[in-house]
């Protein structure tokens, strides 16, 4: 039976899964041509299952021309052909159930492909057709329509607009009756954004959702979720604010930042109200099948309030935790971070999640180990030095952190490991549209993507029999499943145990904010107690830090002299 965690019943599982995000292009690949695939994912189900998950997310499984890695969705119930069969995935949901181990989807409603059925036949029809509606698609500026309908950039750089070929329904891009129109991508132009005012898209999505929850889904992951609905005129976003926040998702363009949420609710196309009725709708179909199917939002906003509005008991199961991913190695800001989160959901009795990485993020042993700690998505700063074995040391230290807080966690595959960015890959290996919309100039996420070393040997090092579609950093040999697999000191035995404590422990788990007691050992420290009888102290400083008194359950390194030295992580059972 899946894990249902302390103190939560099987129908309340998700308040302290454990969520292990698989990309599956770079997770296994089960048939040798270079790509991980669903049967290199169900070979390994094993090991994850070892590993001590309670479910697995999937980034985006779907049929996709990979203009942004599976994110440009062209059939929303297919499997890609690369990684399998609808009939393989059924399998993967049925054996991994078998083996107590949950299954999300990604779910891409923002957007989709700019070769899915409907914008095919949007681009083929006239303007003003109904075809075109379920879109956004609008005439341009200046004299000949020439200029993009408005001054909304996209997040991988370049304007958010694209003219469509062929528009006006001429042959070859020729317009008749009228300049051709432009169609809004907040990405990639090979993402056109759907428009949620039109009733067939919440149709369509209805139906997307209930395909999946019928084929055993226990959730979806939904995708640049607060961006669904836009103004309805589209209005200019203008000079006050004419970028987008830093931390929203990926984009290569230099702007302003935070001004773009001055007046949240009034934004063009971030977190507007409207978007809540969409979710409302999704939380009675998700419950309409039963209380343990969840839905959780990728929303990047530095608002805690107007985040937790996501979290209402009856919208989203919980969001990721961001500004807890983005946050400084320091202590003052890492408490912050906690006690803001702590607060803003326990108003609405949601509990929260804290995530360290994911497939768009710089793995976190390489911002640990830079001299700004801090992260933001606006500012990958790729190529910055780092020391891996100071990042080491603090990931483990932040796994113990993130392991002990009340709620769920998320683990991006290859966090286990201790795998750093990748920041060397060659230019022309490169596959993030980052890299081309932003002129060369951003080399985008391919370093935290490349495929996971499983052996010491091999093509590529055990991840498939040819080699991976993007090279493995050699000293990964030392860093694979294998090399890792019952050394008492690896970041592999660090997470499996302290994955089994977190689940036997009876203080860990959901818990509320109450439950968090700071205690304070110097400025440096990062500690709190839970109930019954468990701390962790996290020395984010200098100066080697005196445990209270009580046993050590785990650490992240060894203490000195019974001290905690700097970077270093403990947790103990106290009375
Ligand atoms: C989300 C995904 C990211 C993708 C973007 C557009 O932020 O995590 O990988 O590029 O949405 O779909
Ligand atoms: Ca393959």
């Amino acid at each position: 039976m899946p894990n249902t965690g302390q103190g939560a019943s099987a129908h309340d599982w998700w308040r302290t899964a454990a969520i292990y995000e698989v990309y599956v292009r770079s997770f296994a690949d089960g048939n040798g041509d270079g790509i991980g695939d669903l049967a290199g994912v169900r070979a390994r189900l094993p090991y994850l299952a070892e590993l001590g998950i309670d479910a697995i997310w999937f980034a985006p499984w779907y049929p996709s021309p990979m203009a942004d890695a599976g994110y440009d969705v062209a059939d929303y119930r297919a499997i890609e052909p690369l990684f399998g069969s609808l009939a393989e995935a059924e399998k993967l949901i049925a054996e991994a159930h078998a083996l107590g181990i949950r299954i999300i989807i990604d779910i891409v409603p923002n957007h989709g492909s700019d070769q899915q059925e409907w914008f095919v036949a949007a681009l083929a029809a006239p303007a003003g057709s109904a075809e075109r509606a379920r879109y956004h698609f609008r005439p341009g500026r200046g004299p000949a329509g020439e200029l993009p309908p408005n001054d909304w950039p996209a997040m991988f750089g370049g304007p958010a607009w694209s003219r469509a070929p062929g528009s006006g329904g001429g042959p070859d891009g020729a317009s008749v009756g009228g300049p051709a129109e432009w169609y809004l991508h907040l990405f990639s132009p090979g993402q056109p954004d759907f428009n949620w005012a039109h009733p067939d898209v919440r149709a369509e999505f209805a139906s997307v959702l209930r395909f999946w929850f019928d084929r055993g889904v226990d959730g979806f992951r939904i995708d640049s979720a607060g961006l669904l609905a836009k103004d309805p005129a589209l209005a200019d976003l203008g000079p006050a604010r004419d970028g987008l926040d830093p931390d929203l998702p990926p984009r290569a363009s230099a702007g302003p930042g935070r001004a773009a949420l001055d007046s949240p609710a009034a934004h063009p196309f971030i977190d507007r109200d409207e978007v809540h009725g969409i979710y409302r709708d999704w939380r009675r179909i998700a419950a309409s099948y039963s209380t343990d199917r969840v839905l959780i939002g990728e929303i990047w906003l530095p608002d805690h309030e107007r985040l937790a509005r996501y979290l209402r008991p009856d919208e989203l199961h919980s969001v990721f935790n961001f500004d807890f991913l983005c946050c400084a190695w320091e202590a003052p800001a890492l408490r912050e971070v906690i006690d803001a989160t702590l607060d803003s959901h326990a108003r609405v009795g949601a509990t929260p999640t804290w995530v360290l990485s994911n497939h768009d993020v710089v793995r976190h042993v390489t911002r640990y180990g830079r001299a700004e700690t801090a992260f933001s998505m606006s500012d990958r700063r790729i190529g910055a030095p780092s020391d891996l074995q100071l990042g080491t040391r603090r990931a483990r230290a932040a796994a113990l952190l993130t392991f002990s807080l009340p709620g769920g966690v998320y683990l991006y595959q290859g966090e286990e490991l201790g795998l750093e960015e990748v920041q060397d890959l060659p230019e022309e290996l490169l596959q993030d549209p980052t890299w081309e919309r932003s002129g060369h100039t951003e080399r985008g996420r391919d370093g935290c993507r490349v495929p996971l070393p499983w052996t010491t040997s091999g093509p590529s090092l055990g991840f498939g029999t040819a080699a991976p579609w993007l090279p493995q950093p050699q000293a990964w040999s030392q860093l694979s499943v294998e090399a890792q697999e019952g050394e008492r000191d690896s970041m592999l035995t660090l997470y499996r145990s302290a994955l089994e404590l977190r689940r036997s422990l009876p203080a860990l788990g959901a818990g509320s904010r109450l439950d968090v007691r700071w205690l304070d050992l110097g400025d440096d420290v990062v500690a709190f107690s839970r109930e019954p009888g468990f701390t962790l102290v996290l020395n984010v400083g200098g100066e080697p830090v005196q445990l209270p008194p009580g046993e050590v359950l785990l650490a992240s390194g060894p203490l000195t002299d019974g001290r905690l030295p700097a970077d270093a992580a403990a947790w103990l059972a106290t009375g």
